[in-house]
């Protein structure tokens, strides 16, 4: 890849100058802490979740990013207590529903990554299937929410779907590896926004983060606002991405 790919020219007022990555993705971590710190149920840090996911899609959006990630549910999550499942089911369907209207007025084509398992309420997966195909013809942000996502997963499958496909081993490459992965036009993420201080990356997107730039904001996700957002396109901007090569400099020459 060459330096510099994954960038584009900042257009939108309130954008930061310079530029801003491609696609970001965030990994929405510290709803059960910002709970528990007011003495309160997890659940109600997850339904405080719900106000971040919105500014920040806004926000991404209003400053020029073409591709926003968010992780909302992981393969591993199904291991939390029945209870604490059964509400993040109920809420992301009621959330879905809700704002349907005004992400397909904002132009946003929503996508669903993962919904494999088959504990997932049938209505939620059709709520999810209901907006990709309202929103798909959209030509604004791509918006993917990663659902019952796992990263070894989708490698996993994508290795199957190969091997379904009839190729020699020898024939195999990185190219038409990633062109079995779910969602194959997605580009590489540039920048990953992991809230809440935690800094490991929970399975999240493996393939499609190998070169991603990432961030750990110490604050907790249903207190991550716009401010923060921008703050994190900022950092980002400092970053020289090499991609294994060396910063060219002002004359063009590559010496370190
Ligand atoms: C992230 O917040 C939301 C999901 C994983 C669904 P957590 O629920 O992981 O919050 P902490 O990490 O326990 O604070
Ligand atoms: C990762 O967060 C998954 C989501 C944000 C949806 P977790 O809170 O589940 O990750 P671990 O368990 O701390 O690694
Ligand atoms: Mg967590």
């Amino acid at each position: 890849m060459r330096h510099g790919e994954g960038f584009r020219a900042v257009t939108t007022t309130g954008a930061p100058h310079g530029s801003v990555p491609r696609h970001v993705a965030c990994v929405m971590d510290g709803n059960g802490r910002w709970a528990a710190s007011r003495s309160l149920p997890r659940t109600s840090g997850h339904r405080a979740a719900e106000a971040t996911v919105i500014d920040v899609i806004e926000t991404a959006r209003t400053a020029g990013v073409e591709w926003l990630s968010l992780y909302a549910f992981s393969t591993e999550n199904w291991r939390r207590p029945a209870g604490e499942v059964d509400f993040l089911m109920r809420l992301v369907r009621h959330a879905v529903r809700k704002h349907a209207p005004l992400l397909h007025a904002r132009g946003i084509r929503c996508r669903f990554l993962g919904v494999t398992d088959p504990r997932i309420p049938a209505p939620l997966a059709r709520d999810f299937d209901d907006l990709m195909t309202l929103t798909g013809a959209n030509r604004g942000m791509t918006l993917t929410v990663a659902f019952d996502h796992g990263g070894r997963g989708d490698i996993v499958e994508a290795a199957r779907s190969l091997i379904r496909s009839g190729v020699s081993a020898e024939a195999v490459d990185e190219e038409n590896f990633a062109a079995h992965l779910p969602f194959p036009d997605t580009p590489d993420v540039d920048l990953v926004i992991r809230t809440s201080g935690e800094q490991r990356i929970s399975n999240f997107m493996l393939w499609q983060v190998a070169y991603a730039e990432w961030v750990f904001p110490p604050v907790l996700w249903p207190d991550f606002r716009a401010t923060h957002f921008m703050e994190c396109l900022r950092a980002f901007q400092q970053r020289d991405r090499r991609f294994g090569g060396v910063t060219p400099n002002a004359n063009g020459e590559t010496r370190p």
